[in-house]
């Protein structure tokens, strides 16, 4: 299973997406097996927010994984952006870590760039890493000029992650931002990496008469293509979401499909490297 360096860990660069899952009662069996398959099958990395159901993911993911060794896991959570001031992080952090029932965090993110000053926000989940409640930090939906700016914080240094939306029909990232953080060994952790099905954003690269035939060619599902492409640089963790256990062993197994330099190159023609910036697609 392909795996990618995080924090100073090897984690296998297929995890485990959460939004949209916690907030329904009768459904929460599936889920929790969804999620439990997912780690039964390898994962490590599980990507949740304070945001997602309002607290009701990070519960969800709390029970999940409670049969299994805190150890072996990779907890993210992400704190909403008016809630990373220096006044009320902590306050936030110390929710999330209650509702996943844990005492710390693998990674925190700020999950946007929104009103409050860039170095208070930095700042505030550095100390919370001092303090060891999060054993590392990181950003969403920022773009290069937005990392550059975390770079050359005080706290920069240990930028540890940025977590954007890239999927095969939204790759925009390709021009300027993956070599970016490639050059300096700062992972993606990539989201809706299969479309953002929720809100149909991309989803007409599932019928892809191509990428169909290449699935069809490795005896793979048009989902593990996708994802096997968005993990094929080495510095990317893909996290689906599904609350379906066979969706999820699916997802997980793309880590061992190895696409070909052809099948690359057929992709490539099908949905085109960029070649100009591109602003972050956002969802
Ligand atoms: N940082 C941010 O701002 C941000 C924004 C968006 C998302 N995220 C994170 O990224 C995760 C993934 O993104 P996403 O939820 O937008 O989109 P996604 O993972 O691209 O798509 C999720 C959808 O795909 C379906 N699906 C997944 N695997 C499948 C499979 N093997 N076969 C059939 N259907 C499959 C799921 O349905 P089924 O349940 O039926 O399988 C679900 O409807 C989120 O859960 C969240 O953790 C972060």
């Amino acid at each position: 299973m392909k795996q990618v360096e995080i924090n100073n860990q090897m984690v296998p660069a297929i995890g485990i997406g959460t939004w949209h899952m916690g907030s329904d009662q009768a459904k929460e069996a599936a889920e929790l097996a969804a999620i439990r398959a997912g780690i039964e099958a390898g994962a490590k990395l599980i990507d949740t927010a304070e945001i997602y159901g309002k607290g009701a993911s990070e519960t969800l993911v709390g029970k999940a994984i409670k049969p299994y060794s805190r150890e072996e896991l990779f907890v993210v959570s992400k704190v909403w952006p008016e809630n990373a001031t220096k006044q009320d992080l902590e306050k936030h952090l110390d929710a999330s870590l209650e509702r996943l029932q844990t005492d710390y965090l693998d990674m925190y993110l700020l999950h946007w760039r929104d009103q409050v000053p860039l170095e208070e926000s930095i700042a505030e989940l550095d100390r919370m890493r001092e303090k060891s409640k999060i054993k590392s930090w990181g950003v969403s939906n920022f773009d290069v000029a937005d990392l550059e700016e975390v770079e050359a914080l005080p706290a920069g240094k240990y930028l540890a992650a940025n977590e954007d939306l890239y999927n095969l029909n939204a790759r925009g990232l390709d021009f300027d931002l993956v070599p970016w953080q490639k050059e300096r060994n700062i992972p993606l952790l990539a989201y809706s990496p299969v479309g953002g099905l929720h809100n149909n954003l991309h989803a007409d690269m599932l019928d892809n008469p191509v990428i169909k035939q290449i699935a069809q060619k490795h005896d793979a599902s048009v989902y593990q293509v996708l994802l096997s492409w968005t993990i094929r640089d080495g510095i990317t963790i893909a996290i689906p979401q599904t609350a379906n256990a066979e969706h999820m062993k699916d997802n997980i197994a793309a880590g061992n499909l190895e696409l070909t330099a052809a099948d690359f190159a057929a992709i490539d023609e099908q949905y085109p490297r960029p070649t100009h910036k591109i602003p972050l697609d956002l969802d």
